[in-house]
């Protein structure tokens, strides 16, 4: 079924040819936001942009240089400048919310050098922020070597970030609260507060080209910096025509603004894929905790994880409990020489997972498998068994697989250069192929591309639950920060679900061994046991998984919460929060509605209405609380289900101990 687009795209086109006017403006719809581009008798091209009359982004640079001298910005002259609108809606098959208004003015100013260089700098204004990306022609050219980019973000006021330091290999990184000023780098999104305004700097549709990060170079403004080739070169262009992601600034009043907003997905190409019906979001469990707390091996021997008994053993706990999907991880040949040759052979199970047997056993039993291919970082390996592993999955009935990054590229590459997003693009055309969703873990940072590929389902690109296994762990703001960083790139495999937050099911097992040198001894999940069951709402993946060894969950009451979690939405919203604080989020899916709510190390209050219930209508809502003595850090696992009728006309306060969280499932009664 090809995706339904309603189109009611009011096309206005104005074009302005008076070479004489050397600057140019653009209004969001509302016009609260100004975007203005101008050109000096130098040819220097810069933005600036406002926001409610106050000046947001003093004058940026704009372009590019190239390697062997091509002037992809020097010598610019205007053209003329083409004005157009768009008000349409369209929708996706999944995502926080199914229906999306993709509301916007547009600017497209275009340039020519001497040199021929045609340039387009095409600029969008929404109420909620701004995109512009580079589109270049240059005739003749059969190849071009991008040196450097230009692009600045000159904040204009110095404020409050929230951001992770750039890094062209991991975005596995503690989250810092900075003065924007003191900022030296980061990766995107980085978040900020300048005078009264929220906003995130971030791109849009990253494609054939290397990521950007941000540097900053003076004061409060930064410069685009490339992810680089091992030669130094940022971006080759075959041909002499090349257009740049978009580079974005999301901007709101409320901090939660930004998490509402969906300026990311709006720049993005629509889907791609002929048809869809076979993506649909799922809840999952796995054999995988066992091995990052060091009770069970990737590898085959005595501790194995992943063997034939126990695969059937999740397979029959997901049938019990209303979860779609089992991922196996340490299921194929390679994980003996795990940090050697990584040379993962990804058609050849161990010969205690019998592969086919399980998955007729999980057919009969209507369980999806989620397959994992595992690359240790050699991508060269991976590509070339890459068609043969998916049909092989394929023809199985397993259509879901999780990828995984997790080492050194070859030949001087690094994770987030151009090299690798062409990598990990293949790939994602190649699952489609197959009918198969993709999970990936050390992935590109998100940019919105599963609007395109709705295929491309979910990854990690932060610090994910595996790091609470075997290193000081994710401190207790980290999962209301990403809310407000990460994920506004797009859904995150953050693997919430820990029950047993001091790991006191296998502490003295004899079977504990340590394999991360990471490892601090006195690891465990830095929440109460209510925040682990709100971040299932909170931090959204259409595959969302209960990350704990089933054992934990076992007649464990709080987990009816994720019997009932329904992770195919319709609508969300953001209701109140501030990065790294709290955060309070709502989702619909049906007729039932999720909310999950979340702080810091601190303790907290917060009222919320509960106006977005169906009027008129009464529900039952289930409140899985922390209790009166919960603290993450001397009482985690003390919680309480208590049951209310609520309508939409009620508040709720929602009390949280430190460290702590509340979910409720809000479900419809006669
Ligand atoms: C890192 C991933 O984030 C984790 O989920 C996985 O278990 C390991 N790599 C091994 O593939
Ligand atoms: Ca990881």
């Amino acid at each position: 079924m090809r995706l339904f687009y309603n189109f009611m795209a009011v096309l206005l086109i104005l074009i302005n040819t008076a070479c004489s006017d050397k600057s140019n403006g653009l209004y969001s719809p509302d016009g609260s936001v100004r975007l203005d581009f101008s050109i000096d008798e130098n040819s220097v091209m810069t933005y600036s942009v406002m926001v409610n009359d106050s000046l947001f982004i003093q004058p940026s640079l704009l372009g590019f240089t190239e390697k062997s001298g091509v002037a992809l910005s020097k010598g610019m002259k205007l053209q003329d400048t083409e004005f157009t609108s768009a008000d349409e809606t369209w929708t996706q098959p999944w995502g926080e919310n199914k229906t999306i208004r993709n509301n916007y003015n547009e600017m497209a100013v275009r340039m020519k050098n001497d040199a021929d260089v045609s340039l387009v700098v095409r600029f969008r204004a929404f109420n909620d922020g701004i995109g512009f990306r580079y589109e270049y022609d240059i005739p003749g050219a059969d190849s071009l070597f991008v040196t450097d980019e230009l692009t600045e973000f000159n904040i204009a006021k110095d404020g409050v970030s929230w951001s992770i330091p750039a890094n062209f290999e991991t975005y596995e990184l503690l989250y810092r609260t900075l003065p924007i000023s003191e900022v030296d780098n980061a990766n995107t999104p980085m978040t900020f507060k300048s005078g009264s305004v929220y906003a995130s700097i971030h791109e849009a549709a990253l494609t054939d080209f290397p990521e950007m990060t941000l540097k900053r170079t003076a004061g409060c403004c930064f410069k685009s910096e490339l992810a680089p080739w091992p030669d130094g070169i940022k971006a080759k262009v075959a041909g002499g025509k090349f257009t740049t992601p978009w580079r974005t600034i999301q901007i709101g009043s409320r901090a939660v603004d930004l998490i509402n907003s969906s300026l990311i997905l709006n720049l993005n190409e629509p889907c791609k894929l002929e048809t869809t019906d076979w993506i649909r979001p799922m809840k999952y469990i796995g054999i995988w905790w066992g091995m990052h707390l060091g009770v069970e091996t990737w590898y085959e021997g005595k501790r194995h994880g992943a063997t034939t008994a126990n695969a059937k053993r999740y397979i029959d706990f997901a049938a019990e409990n209303n979860i779609d999907a089992v991922v196996y991880e340490g299921w194929n040949k390679g994980w003996e020489n795990w940090g050697g040759s990584q040379k993962f052979d990804y058609t050849a199970p161990y010969d205690d997972f019998d592969i086919k047997e399980i998955a007729d056993y999980a057919r009969k039993k209507g369980v999806k498998i989620i397959g994992h291919h595992e690359t240790g970082g050699n991508i060269l390996n991976y590509e070339r068994q890459l068609d043969d592993a998916y049909k092989w999955y394929s023809d199985m009935g397993i259509n879901s697989v999780k990828t995984g990054y997790a080492g050194g590229l070859p030949d001087g590459h690094n994770h987030h250069g151009q090299f690798n997003v062409r990598h990990y693009r293949k790939v994602v055309e190649t699952a489609a192929k197959y009918h198969t969703t993709l999970d990936v873990h050390e992935p590109i940072k998100d940019t919105g591309i599963r609007r395109t590929y709705p295929n491309m389902m979910t990854r990690e690109g932060a610090r994910g639950m595996e790091w609470n296994a075997w290193s000081d762990g994710n401190p207790p703001y980290h999962h209301v920060m990403l809310p407000f960083t990460r994920l506004l790139g797009g859904p995150m495999d953050y693997t919430p679900g820990i029950f047993d937050i001091t790991y006191e099911s296998i502490k003295n097992s004899p079977d504990r061994k340590q394999w991360n040198m990471k490892d601090s001894k006195d690891c465990r999940v830095n929440t109460t046991l209510a925040k682990q069951i709100a971040n299932w709402v909170i931090l959204y993946s259409p595959l969302q998984m209960a990350s704990d060894m089933i054992e934990n969950y076992e007649g464990h009451p709080a987990f009816q919460f994720f019997r009932d979690f329904d992770p195919d939405c319709d609508w969300s919203k953001a209701l109140e929060g501030e990065p790294g604080e709290y955060v309070v989020i709502v989702r619909k899916a049906k007729d039932k509605y999720f909310l999950g709510a979340a702080t810091n190390e601190d303790a907290r209050e917060v009222e919320i209405g509960l106006d977005f219930l169906e009027p008129r209508c009464t529900y039952d809502a289930v409140i899985y609380a922390d209790g009166d003595d919960a603290d993450w850090k001397t009482n985690p696992t003390s919680y309480m289900i208590t049951n209310r009728k609520v309508s939409s006309e009620d508040k709720l306060y929602i009390k949280m101990a430190r460290g702590g969280g509340q979910a409720i499932y809000f479900r419809p009664v006669e």
